[in-house]
């Protein structure tokens, strides 16, 4: 995929660099070092002054711009604070590398040239302050402009990566790579997601798998239509699509099929629109609800970035993918739904539409044997509540792929926080007239959401990430812009390289 930022590696020294700006960095109460304090003597002692006057302390999130009126051939320098030394690591490097190109882009800067940022002192490696760099460069400046008549892009588009010391070139090359394989995976994501439920419909979400399996050979997709899930016997998707003139597609998108393995699989909600169907949604609830697909989301740019890091593993990628509508063909409350497992789930609300397309969805990825199953899906309000906007809900049957989540989670600041799956919660959806309904109430709305769903996960270990809080954000912040986030796509990405 194309990124909208291009990063060349060169190795050298900063203040020597031609461009627009120069990015040197500085850790909350330390002297410049390394770079950063050649460009100082470069400059005749400006940053020191700076911090000698208390004017910049290095903090994270300050910046400090200076002119060089000559004394090197960039006109400007600027330096980010990346706080306190002890406490940096990869957010931190990502955040840095973020306040920089928002502040570089607002100056009109078109080509910049950076050193890494606590690739040295800071104790990353230099391959993973590449890819932070890298990563959050190109993600600060993610737009989408695709539905205005006079769309914007941003003027920073080239960065130099400055390396003083030529054993690292090869590690930061690669971690720069990565980073932009990564960035452009979850702009892929953010795109599906900002787009209207009048462009992503089922069809289109079956496209973009074709068009991933065009891209990279080493993807073969599938796609099912009414039919074939009718003869399956998918009850659950097609009750939830069939009340929507955009009919319902399941998707699966297989890399490295060949490799004999048990499979890693990641499955996605992608309900392209939700409108409660005939338990219609209020008008504040119904808003945002194009967001709907951001599981499916986050699963398409999972699979674009494990074939684009070319990752050595067997991964799958699903999608059930339907529109939520009401309609005189609609399913109703009350109706008894046979899933493609054979269990029947009796509808208290047709809200509750998450819960049935996964059911099938977890039911038909069994046959893939897999070594672990993670579905992503935007499931409920009630996990909101629980989390807000800075963690999504894991569930799990598994402790190991837990604390694999949490972990591969904690590294990408997607941040996961469990939630309990007691038997408890499965007695609340215990049905009335069938198996299960797909409603338990408000109390532990996202538990019993979960239980529905272990219900059908059976036979592999599994996990839920619950990300209804963290699909999209409501303001810009360091690489996150307003509007879809492409949560989970580096999360998953970080899983399937450490698997
Ligand atoms: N898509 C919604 C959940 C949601 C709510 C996502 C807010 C993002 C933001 C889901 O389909 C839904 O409607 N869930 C209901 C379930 C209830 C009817 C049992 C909910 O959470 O209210
Ligand atoms: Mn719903
Ligand atoms: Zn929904």
């Amino acid at each position: 995929m194309q990124a909208n930022m291009k990063i060349t590696v060169r190795r050298g020294e900063i203040q020597k660099q031609r461009a627009d700006a120069l990015v040197v960095n500085l850790f909350a109460g330390s002297a410049p070092g390394g770079a950063t304090a050649a460009v100082d003597r470069a400059l005749g002692g400006q940053i020191r002054a700076a911090i000698d006057l208390g004017d910049f302390k290095g903090a994270s999130g300050e910046t400090l711009l200076l002119y060089s009126q000559g004394r090197i051939a960039a006109p400007r320098v600027l330096v980010v604070g990346l706080g306190a030394q002890p406490s940096f690591d990869a957010e931190a490097a990502r955040r840095a590398a973020a306040q920089a190109a928002i502040a570089l882009d607002k100056l009109g800067c078109r080509r910049a040239a950076t050193i890494l940022h606590g690739g040295g002192a800071g104790g990353l490696e230099s391959a993973e302050a590449a890819q932070a760099l890298a990563e959050a460069s190109a993600l600060a400046l993610y737009r989408f402009e695709h539905y205005r008549s006079d769309p914007q892009t941003p003027l920073l588009r080239q960065l130099t990566l400055v390396e003083f010391d030529a054993d690292k070139l090869a590690a930061v090359r690669r971690g720069v790579r990565s980073g932009l394989a990564l960035a452009s995976a979850t702009a892929f994501a953010r795109d599906l997601v900002n787009h209207p439920g009048n462009t992503v419909t089922p069809r289109y979400l079956a496209e973009q798998a074709r068009r991933l399996a065009q891209q990279y050979s080493a993807i073969k997709v599938r796609i099912l239509d009414e039919k074939a899930m009718a003869k399956l016997g998918m009850g659950a998707v097609l009750a939830v699509g069939q009340g929507s003139s955009n009919p319902p597609r399941f998707i699966c998108m297989e890399y490295n099929a060949r490799k004999r393995e048990q499979p890693l699989v990641f499955v996605g909600k992608g309900i392209t629109f939700d409108s409660g169907g005939l338990s219609l949604k209020s008008v504040s609830g119904i808003v945002s609800m194009k967001k709907d697909m951001a599981g499916a989301a986050a699963v398409f740019g999972a699979m674009q970035a494990v074939a684009e890091l070319g990752l050595p593993r067997r991964v799958i990628g699903v999608v059930a993918a339907a529109e939520n509508m009401p309609d005189g063909n609609a399913f109703r409350p009350g109706d008894a739904l046979t899933t493609l497992s054979g269990k029947t789930i009796e509808i208290l609300s047709t809200d509750a539409e998450g819960r049935l397309v996964l059911a099938d969805a977890l039911s038909y990825v069994e046959r893939f044997k897999p070594s672990a199953v993670v579905d992503l899906a935007t499931l409920t309000g009630a996990c909101v509540t629980a989390l807000g906007h800075h963690a999504a809900g894991l569930f799990a049957n598994d402790d190991d792929l837990a604390e694999r989540l949490l972990q591969a989670g904690a590294h990408t600041h997607e941040r996961l926080w469990r939630l309990p799956l007691w038997p408890e919660y499965r007695q609340q959806i215990e049905g009335d007239i069938a198996d299960v309904k797909n409603s338990g109430g408000p109390p532990g709305g996202a538990s019993t959401a979960a239980a529905l769903l272990a219900e059908f996960a059976t036979g592999y270990p599994w996990a839920h990430l619950d990300i209804a809080g963290t699909a999209s954000s409501e303001a810009h912040r360091h690489y996150v812009r307003k509007g879809g986030v492409g949560f989970g796509v580096r999360l998953l990405a970080q899983l399937a390289r450490t698997w």
